[in-house]
This record gives structure tokens, sequence and C-alpha cells, in this order.
């Protein structure tokens, strides 16, 4: 019997530095205990997340673009590269089941993606697909749920869980771990947010 199509979660932003990998690496984590799940790390120039599957002993397979997938895949996360052309993303949202865009909670950042959301959808891409993420948001305060809420006012579908900037997803990238697993006090609620990432979006 052929095994089914993998469900794929695609990360995507305009702006590099973002939290795309450290997402990609966390999410796959997160996502393989409940089935093989493959990490592609489609940003040549930089290779995060490549790097980090390569420090650590995770249960992520590392693939390159363009390469076979293994039998039985049931998840594969691809961590694109920044900057994409608004083509590229259309195309993205048609191969993936779901597309994550990380963006910070400033102006700037939600600005650029509420701009280059507007793009996509004039292109023709599947906003279905499409979810905007806030990432790196101030543990305390609301910033992170006012860009949220923004965001959503604007029309866009952004997930209900904000990633908190914790130095414990810094910790995770140096030790070649997932964040509940760095040497870290706030490891656990790093990991908290990526679990209800997860649980959102797949
Ligand atoms: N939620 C977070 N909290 C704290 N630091 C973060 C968080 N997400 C990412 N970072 C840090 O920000 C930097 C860029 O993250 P990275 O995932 O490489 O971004 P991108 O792939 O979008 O370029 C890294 O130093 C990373 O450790
Ligand atoms: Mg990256």
């Amino acid at each position: 019997m052929p095994s089914a199509a993998p469900y794929i979660v695609a990360l995507t932003s305009l702006k590099g530095g973002v939290g795309k990998s450290t997402l990609a690496v966390n999410l796959a984590g997160a996502l393989s205990v409940r089935g093989k799940t493959a990490l592609i790390d489609a940003d040549a120039a930089i290779q995060t997340s490549r790097g980090w599957l390569e420090r650590g002993s995770l249960p992520i397979i590392p693939l390159l673009e363009g390469q076979e997938l293994p039998a039985g895949l049931r998840y594969l996360v691809v961590d694109t590269e920044g900057r994409p052309a608004v083509g590229d993303m259309s195309d993205l949202t048609r191969s993936a089941n779901v597309v994550l865009v990380p963006t910070a909670p400033n102006s700037v950042e939600v600005e650029a993606t509420a701009r280059l959301l507007g793009q996509l959808a004039q292109a023709g891409g599947n906003m279905e697909k499409v979810r905007v993420v806030i990432t790196k948001a101030p543990p305390v305060g609301s910033v992170g749920q006012a860009a949220r809420d923004e965001l959503r006012a604007a029309g866009f579908q952004v997930c209900e869980t904000v990633i908190r900037r914790y130095t414990a997803h810094e910790r995770a990238h140096e030790q070649g771990t997932l964040v509940k697993d760095a040497v870290d006090p706030r490891s656990e609620n790093a990991w908290s947010d990526i679990l209800g990432l997860t649980v959102e979006v797949c």
C-alpha cells in the first residue's frame, strides 16, 4: 500500500532573524513524537536549522531540497529562505498544507508582513493556508497579543499562540537541542509556546 503524503508545514518571512529556523526545528521536534518527521533547510546561504540538527541528536530527519522523501513520512517542515519572491510564496501556498509567517510584534515587522501578505493575495496565493505567528514577544505585558489582534483586524489569519522571547531559544540553538531540553530556567515556558503552536497548526 503506498504511504500517504506527509503533512507539510512551511515557514517563510520577508525578513531574516524573525525566528523561522527556531520555530522550524522545535516544531519538527514536537511533531516527531507523533510520527516520522523530516526538515528541509531551504535557506542555502545560512543553513541554521541544518547546522542545528548536525550539532545535536534530534529525532528529525534532515533532508536536502529536492531529495526523495523517506517512506512513511508523516510530517515535513520546510524552513525557507528569507525575502522570498511573491511568486515563490504563492507556489508554497499550493505545495504546503500550512504556511507560517513569523513576525515580531513591532510596527516595522507588522507593516512588512501586512504588505507581503497583501501582495501574496493579489498574486493569487491560497490565503486559507497562510498564518502569521507572532514571535519574540516580550514575556511580560501584551505587546504580542496586540500585534496579533492588529493583524487579525487587517483581515489576516494569525495563530492564537504567541511565541515569547526567551534566552532558552538561543541556548537550544547553541546546544543543538529542542528548547525543552535547553539548560535554561525558562525552557519549560518556551516549550509550552511551541506545543501550543503545534496543536494549532497540525
Ligand atoms: N522566541 C525567541 N526568543 C528568543 N530568541 C529567539 C526566539 N526566536 C529566535 N530567536 C533568536 O533570534 C535569532 C534569529 O533566529 P532564527 O530562528 O535563526 O531566525 P530566522 O530563521 O528567521 O533568520 C537567533 O539568535 C535565535 O536564537
Ligand atoms: Mg533561518
